[in-house]
C-alpha cells in the first residue's frame, strides 16, 4: 500500500510541472496563462510560440504522464492503483501544485497516461483525433472526440480501465468548457490560428 501511494503522489508531482510553462519561459516566450486561449497545453504554445515550442511542450506534457505509470507498472503496481497514479498524473497537469493549482485541460498528459496503460488503445484515439484534426481543423474538437471515445473503447476491449477512463475524460471535458462554447458559436480558432487572427 505504501509504494502505490507513493507512486500516486509521484505521478501528482510529474503532472503538476507544466511543460507549457516551463518551455515558454525558457525561450522568452510570453507566459501561456496571460496569451491566446491562457491555456497552457501544446495547443496554446503553437499560437504563441510556434511550432518548435508546442513539439517540446506535448512531448514534455506527454512524457510526464508515462514516466509514473510505466514505473509504477514496472515496480509491480497494477490494476486499480496503477489507474490511480494515470489519474494522478493528469490531474497534476489540471491542478498543479507548482503553479497556483492553474493548469491545462489535460490532452497531452492524458494521451501519455493511456500509451502507459494499453498502448493499442493510445495508438486508437491518437488515430482519431488525427482524423478530427484534418478534417474539422480544431485541436479541441479533435480532443473531445477522441477522449469522448476512450472509455467506449476501453469498455469494449479493456474493461479494467473503463472507470477511470471515464473520470478522465468527464474531467477533461469539463475542461473544454470554453472550447465547447466556442465551437457552439462558431468562434472556436483553428489549429495555429492566433486568437487575433481572421477566420
Ligand atoms: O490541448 C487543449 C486543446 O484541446 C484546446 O486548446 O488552447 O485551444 O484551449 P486551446
Amino acid at each position: 500500500m505504501i509504494l502505490e501511494i507513493g507512486f500516486v503522489l509521484f505521478a501528482y508531482l510529474c503532472g503538476s510541472l507544466s511543460a507549457a510553462i516551463v518551455t515558454c519561459k525558457l525561450m522568452g516566450l510570453p507566459d501561456p496563462r496571460s496569451e491566446g486561449s491562457k491555456n497552457p497545453g501544446a495547443t496554446n504554445v503553437l499560437r504563441i510560440g510556434g511550432k518548435k515550442a508546442a513539439l517540446i511542450t506535448l512531448a514534455g506534457d506527454s512524457i510526464k504522464g508515462v514516466i509514473p505509470v510505466v514505473l509504477a507498472h514496472v515496480f509491480g503496481v497494477e490494476g486499480y492503483w496503477l489507474a490511480a497514479t494515470a489519474l494522478a498524473a493528469f490531474l497534476g497537469h489540471l491542478y498543479p501544485i507548482f503553479f497556483g493549482f492553474e493548469g491545462g485541460k489535460g490532452v497531452a498528459t492524458g494521451f501519455g497516461v493511456i500509451y502507459a496503460l494499453e498502448w493499442r488503445l493510445g495508438l486508437l484515439l491518437t488515430a482519431i483525433w488525427l482524423v478530427m484534426a484534418v478534417l474539422f481543423r480544431y485541436s479541441s474538437l479533435a480532443a473531445l472526440t477522441a477522449f469522448s471515445a476512450a472509455p467506449v473503447l476501453a469498455a469494449f476491449y479493456w474493461p479494467q480501465y473503463t472507470v477511470p477512463l471515464v473520470l478522465l475524460s468527464v474531467l477533461l471535458i469539463y475542461r473544454h468548457q470554453s472550447n465547447i462554447r466556442n465551437l457552439m458559436q462558431g468562434k472556436e480558432n483553428k489549429l495555429g490560428q492566433k486568437k487575433s487572427e481572421p477566420k
